[in-house]
């Protein structure tokens, strides 16, 4: 497995990989890996001869008081993962290398980025589309993988590869969870046992809605109900954002159909975790 921390060096090795007829896929991540990111690779693995993961904490997609100091970075055991699981290139740029001193341009997906995370966490994703939008210009792939649970996410980062004709493939994943339904995150390990504990209500709540879905209840705002019922069981979490959303604009919705994003986020002590679910 290669490291490779310039956008040049990595820009060359994907050209030569096309070249030799390889398809080329990049895993954007930033680092912490867990069985998540992992499947993103293993998918990735599945569809391309030629696979780049990049780990790169991106400070712009940070607020002033979030957690980019404290963001867990685990390196040395990532990149030991990566190379059980065959990836070709780990790109770990410096900071110094994605952003030029005084980089005054940015991506924005205007509408989506201030809803759900964006409403919460101004400027989030004018920070990710920005990175990713180097990172795809730096990688070139053919196809670039995301998993579902950032769904807020996916939604930005479609409409701005649709918006700017950007030649390459949006794979997503399926959310990875654990045995007892807790999304993998690497935001996870802030937790503390209670809080751990505490966490599972957000799957609960998903899974309530799911459930009153397929009994025939579409009224969205009865599923928000019903979601915000279960949050209420553990009165230490609290709820940022309950909602029904179309997955494309993610405007809200009032009747649910099969396709509707189910979204939540709420902070369990001091971490904030996200989840969703596909109506289905
Ligand atoms: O999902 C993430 O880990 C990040 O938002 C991403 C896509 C790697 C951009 O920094």
């Amino acid at each position: 497995m290669r490291l490779i921390e310039t956008i040049a060096e990595l820009r060359d090795w994907s050209r030569l990989s096309r070249a030799w007829g390889r398809c080329v896929g990049l895993v954007p991540t930033m680092g912490a890996l867990h069985a998540g990111h992992i499947a993103l690779v293993q998918a990735a693995r599945a569809r391309c001869q030629a696979v780049a993961v990049s780990i790169f904490v991106n400070p712009t997609q940070f607020g002033p008081n979030e957690d980019f100091s404290r963001y867990p970075r685990t390196f040395a055991a990532d990149c030991a993962m990566l190379e059980a699981e065959g990836v070709d290139v780990v790109f770990a740029p410096s900071v110094e290398e994605m952003y030029n001193p005084g980089a005054s341009t940015f991506v924005e997906v205007d509408g989506l980025s201030s809803r759900l995370d964006g409403l919460s966490r101004p400027g989030h994703f004018r920070g990710v589309a920005t990175v990713v939008a180097k990172l795809f210009l730096a990688a070139e792939p053919d196809h670039a993988f995301f998993g579902q649970k950032d769904a807020a996410q996916v939604a930005v980062l479609r409409r701005m590869t649709r918006d700017l004709a950007l030649p390459l493939e949006l794979v997503v994943c399926p959310i990875v969870r654990e045995p007892d339904g807790l999304a993998l995150s690497s935001r996870n390990r802030y937790l503390s046992p209670p809080e751990r504990a505490q966490a599972l209500v957000l799957h609960r709540a998903l899974t309530a809605v799911a459930i009153e879905f397929h009994a025939g209840n579409t009224r969205a705002d009865s599923l928000k109900s019903l979601a915000a019922a279960i949050f209420a069981v553990e009165p230490d979490v609290k709820i940022d954002y309950i909602e029904a959303v179309d997955w494309e604009t993610l405007l809200p919705v009032q009747t649910a159909i099969p396709g509707t994003l189910i979204a939540v986020a709420a902070w369990v002590g001091t971490t904030r975790l996200i989840d969703n679910l596909i109506l289905s």
